[in-house]
């Protein structure tokens, strides 16, 4: 595996790949990788030649009073588990290579940047666009990896890939679960083990509603409260961001649950945002 930090070396050997036909796949990351990350290396792995994982903490996504100090870092660590998905290239850049003084270029896909998240993160979307079409460019993948944890992300990047015609197959791929059900995520870290505990009872939510939907059609408004009630019950640590019900591909609100329909919560717990979802379906 090589280790590669150098924006220009980088690009200068994907150039190269590509002239030789190879096909390339990227998983971006932000590391402290967990059995999430492993999982979209390995689905990579099995569907390109070359696979590139960039490790990279982005700071343009997060805001000013976020977590950017403070999240979870173990590069020593990240290699080993790289190395051991069979990765051929980890990209591990440092901030000031890929953000030159007097950078002033964003990406930004406002649509899907209204709601959900951008509510409470209103620059994350911009920052994270603009790394990952950073990231394309600098990698020049035919395939590009993203776990649907982050489905506002995953559905922004598939729109900035369509709307800037860039030749890139975007692909989502299944949340991975604790036993318990909560889902993996890096910040997970930042839990006390009682608020650990309160923390599967996000997804448990994801569940009741879906029972709810399968019984007959619902009124968005039903299962938010019935959510509502749930998490206070259940997670009484735990402050609501959102619970929100939006047509999976447009993320606009729905009012009555009779298509399929994305189902995203927000919960801050202790020092972490904790973010799931479950695409209902009737
Ligand atoms: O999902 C993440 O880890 C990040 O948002 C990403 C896509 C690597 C961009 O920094």
């Amino acid at each position: 595996m090589k280790i590669i930090s150098d924006v220009h070396k980088l690009q200068h050997i994907c150039l190269d790949l590509r002239s030789q036909g190879k096909k390339i796949a990227l998983v971006p990351t932000m590391g402290y990788f967990h059995e999430g990350h492993l999982s979209l290396m390995r689905w990579a792995r099995q569907n390109c030649e070359q696979l590139i994982v960039s490790l990279f903490v982005n700071p343009t996504q997060f805001a000013p009073n976020e977590d950017l100090e403070a999240y979870p870092r173990d590069l020593d660590r990240d290699k080993k588990l790289a190395q051991k998905e069979k990765v051929d290239i980890l990209f591990t850049p440092k901030p000031e290579a890929l953000y030159l003084p007097g950078h002033c270029t964003w990406v930004e896909v406002p649509d899907l940047a209204q709601n959900l998240c951008a509510k409470a993160r209103p620059t994350h979307f911009r920052g994270v666009a603009t790394i990952v079409c950073k990231l394309f460019n600098l990698t020049l993948p035919h395939l590009a990896v993203f776990g649907q944890k982050d489905w506002q992300q995953l559905t922004i990047i598939k729109r900035m890939v369509k709307d800037l015609n860039l030749p890139i197959e975007v692909v989502g791929r299944p949340i991975v679960r604790e036993p318990d059900g909560l889902a993996m995520s890096s910040r997970n870290t930042y839990l006390t083990p009682a608020e650990r505990k309160q923390a599967s009872f996000i997804y448990k939510g994801l569940l009741m509603a879906q029972t709810m939907v399968k019984q007959t059609h619902v009124q968005a408004e039903t299962i938010k409260n019935a959510l509502k009630e749930f998490y206070k019950k259940n997670l009484p640590s735990g402050k609501i961001d959102y619970i929100e019900l939006v047509h999976p591909e447009q993320l606009t609100p729905v009012s009555l649950i009779d298509q399929p329909t994305l189902l995203a919560v927000a919960i801050f717990l202790g020092h972490a945002r904790l973010i799931d979802n479950i695409v209902l379906r009737v």
